[in-house]
This record gives C-alpha cells, sequence and structure tokens, in this order.
C-alpha cells in the first residue's frame, strides 16, 4: 500500500481524489500496489465525503509522517505551496504538483533538491492539463535536436479570440461569455495578460532546452489589445489571431522567447485549435513537427495527468531515471525581445482616406505591403512589414506621426 498525501481540496484536488476512487482498480494494476490517501491539507471543512476523516489543517502532520512517501501539491500560488514543497523534497518525499507558477518560478531549484535526494518530482499537469506533453518533450522526443515550441496554452483567451474571429464579437462580450459558461474566472487578468501562458512556455523552454528561463525575462502580451480590426486584418492575410507561446534555439546558444497575440496562417496547424482546446507545437530535427492537441484545463482532465505521475511516482519511489531536468541558467540566456527582428502586421489610423494614409506610410517604410481588410473604413490602414525589430519599428514612430499617422497596433506575424 501507498501512503499519500494531498495539498488542496479545490477542483484539481477534489478531481484528484474523484479519480483516485473510481479508477482505484486500474490504477493499483498500474501502480503494482495500491494507493491511498492518507492525508489531505485544507483550512476548510468538507463533511459528508467519504474521506472526510482524512483533512487536516496542519501541514507538519503530514510532513512528519513516515508512511506518507507522495505528497501531491493541487493548492496553486508560489507560497506556501513552495515552502511545503520544499521541506517535503528535504524529508524524503517525491512531489507531485499542477502548479505552473511553482515550477516556472522554482523548477530549476527544486529539480535539483529532488535530484540531490533522489526523488521525484513531476509535473505532467503544470503545462497542457491533460494533454502529455512534459513526458513527450523529456522522454519521446529526446533524441531530437530540438528547434522550436510553439503553443496555444490558455483555453480561456482561445475561447475569446475564436469568439471574435468567428462571431465578429468585440473582446469585452467575448470575455464575458467566457465568463457566464465559466471558462473564465472572475478576475481573468492572469489569462487576458498572457501571464499564464508565460509560466508554461517557461516550463517547456526550461524542459526542452535544459536552462531555467524565468517568465519575468520573457515578453509577455496578452490579448486586451486585440480589435475587430485586427481581426480582420487577419483574415485579410489569410490568418487568424491567436495567443501563442513561443520559444526559439537561437545558433548563438541563447533563445528567443516571447508570449504574444499573432496572425497564424489557415496553413499552421495551430490556426483550427479553437474555443478552450490547446495545441502545442514542437520542432524536432528528426521528427519535423509534432502536434499535440485536447483540453487543457479542467479538473478531469488535469487530474488525470497528476494521478498519472502519482502512479510513475509509486513504480519508481526511488528515482534513478532522473527524467525531468534543467539547471538555471545564465543571466544573458533570453535574447532581448526587442532587437529580435521579426515579420508584423501595422495598423495605423489617420484623417483621410486609407489609400492616402498608405502613401504616407510608404515614405516611412517603402517595402510595406498593404493588406485592405474587409469593411475597412475611412481613416484606417494596415500593412505588414518584414524582419524588423521592436526597437526599430519604435523608432520609426515619429516619422509616422510627423504625417498624422498613429500607431494603433502592432501583432507579429508567426511563421509555422
Ligand atoms: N485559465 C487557464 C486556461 C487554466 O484557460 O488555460 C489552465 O491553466
Amino acid at each position: 500500500m501507498a501512503e499519500i498525501a494531498v495539498l488542496g481540496h479545490g477542483v484539481v484536488g477534489s478531481g484528484v481524489l474523484e479519480v483516485l476512487i473510481s479508477h482505484a482498480n486500474s490504477i493499483s494494476k498500474r501502480a503494482k500496489e495500491d494507493i491511498h490517501v492518507k492525508r489531505i491539507l485544507d483550512l476548510r471543512e468538507f463533511p459528508g465525503l467519504p474521506y472526510s476523516d482524512c483533512f487536516t489543517k496542519d501541514f507538519q502532520e503530514i510532513l512528519n509522517d513516515p508512511e506518507i512517501k507522495i505528497v501531491v501539491e493541487v493548492m496553486g500560488g508560489l507560497e506556501p505551496a513552495f515552502s511545503y514543497v520544499k521541506a517535503c523534497l528535504e524529508n524524503g518525499k517525491s512531489v507531485v504538483t499542477s502548479n505552473k507558477e511553482l515550477v516556472a518560478q522554482k523548477g530549476a531549484e527544486l529539480l535539483a533538491l529532488a535530484q540531490k535526494n533522489n526523488l521525484n518530482f513531476l509535473f505532467e499537469a503544470s503545462v497542457g492539463g491533460g494533454i502529455p506533453i512534459i513526458r513527450p518533450i523529456s522522454q519521446c522526443l529526446a533524441a531530437n535536436e530540438m528547434t522550436e515550441i510553439a503553443g496555444i496554452l490558455n483555453g480561456t483567451t482561445n475561447f475569446i479570440l475564436t469568439k471574435m474571429i468567428r462571431e465578429h464579437m468585440a473582446f469585452d462580450d467575448a470575455l464575458a461569455l467566457a465568463q457566464k459558461l465559466g471558462y473564465a474566472e472572475r478576475d481573468p487578468s492572469a489569462d487576458v495578460e498572457g501571464i499564464d501562458a508565460c509560466r508554461k512556455i517557461c516550463i517547456l523552454a526550461s524542459l526542452a532546452f535544459g536552462s531555467h528561463v524565468y517568465p519575468d525575462s520573457v515578453h509577455t502580451e496578452g490579448i486586451t489589445a486585440i480589435t475587430k480590426e485586427d481581426v480582420g486584418y487577419a483574415g485579410a492575410w489569410g490568418s487568424v489571431i491567436k495567443l501563442i507561446g513561443e520559444v526559439k534555439k537561437l545558433e548563438n546558444g541563447r533563445v528567443h522567447i516571447q508570449v504574444a497575440p499573432m496572425f497564424i496562417s489557415r496553413e499552421s496547424q495551430l490556426a483550427n485549435v479553437d474555443d478552450v482546446f490547446n495545441g502545442i507545437l514542437v520542432r524536432g530535427d528528426a521528427t519535423g513537427d509534432v502536434v499535440f492537441y485536447g483540453k487543457g484545463a479542467g479538473k478531469l482532465p488535469t487530474a488525470s495527468a497528476v494521478v498519472a505521475d502519482v502512479i510513475d511516482c509509486v513504480r519508481h519511489l526511488k528515482s534513478d531515471r532522473k527524467i525531468l531536468y534543467w539547471e538555471d541558467a545564465k543571466p544573458d540566456y533570453v535574447q532581448p525581445w526587442e532587437d529580435t527582428p521579426q515579420d508584423v502586421f501595422v495598423r495605423v489610423s489617420g484623417s483621410g482616406e486609407s489609400d492616402t494614409l498608405f502613401d504616407l506610410v510608404q515614405q516611412v517604410f517603402p517595402n510595406a505591403v498593404r493588406l485592405i481588410r474587409r469593411d475597412e473604413e475611412t481613416g484606417e490602414a494596415g500593412f505588414t512589414l518584414s524582419q524588423i525589430s521592436e526597437k526599430e519599428l519604435r523608432g520609426k514612430i515619429p516619422a509616422l506621426e510627423e504625417r498624422g499617422l498613429k500607431l494603433e497596433n502592432r501583432i507579429t506575424i508567426a511563421d509555422f
């Protein structure tokens, strides 16, 4: 019998209990041992559950119980999760977590601690919910030289953008609908500002390339500035707008990493990843592009990934495989985002017909390629520029303003 503890009985924690109870037989067979939840940490009361007598409000009761060898952390947030997980790894307990904030901020430190103490620190559920992505990158694709990962990593924002594209909804209306349907939190800022996607691409980047990328070193843009006009211009370019987390390994050994809304060609394998679904493209030199698709959030998909890690832990209580590992990175590991040339779409406004505005644009950007959207209105113009850095683009804003043009938005054009 493997005794485990669960820290947190929220959406994911209660899902973990549900999966462990409803699939007990098959899980025991796969783990080659019965799995028993001995303690659940939560400050709230949960009377009337079949496992109500397992609850405790005291973490020390779990930490000091020598029978508990595996701790599942599904509380979320950095503290007290970090202190609890660290204490478990220092006290001979393997840890399974779904906490992307914890892994994105403290992954290198916790992996080193687990390795030092010959324990497991597993986090399949931290990216992509029920989509297998951590093991595929660290094991199945390990023979490849991975060059790039690009993903739609946030279901809430993908739902909002899908509504803006398919039903021509405005951002605020699409967000309100997402909240009504339970796809967005009452405070959706971590999703719509790209923070959630940033944590996830940092975890994937760290895993694929072996050096920790911290969220605060990543350029992060959300979707709050995207308008129906941008969606229309994307359509004119043969694309859709998606919030993408992207990392590329550069020849100089550094990485280019960003979270931003992007024009995604309709030919791309990520273009049809709609609604609350996630899609992650991993580019390997031997495999070419491999795409993972599925539900990136939700109680049971996420719980299933957590329980799979628990099964793996039970089977390999003393980790000698070291399948997940990355090191801390050098301070200049992330290439400054504003220096990296990319193709971009630019939308400007001014007074006059679009033709006139575009003539003025060409005085500043002679190689601009004009886009004309359906329902284009007087006073606006859209165009694309190839391989221009943010620094260079910003440097041209005074020249645009001298001609009475205001830069309304710029959106990266993806190359996958
Ligand atoms: N709000 C997140 C999403 C949940 O929409 O993807 C999973 O991180």
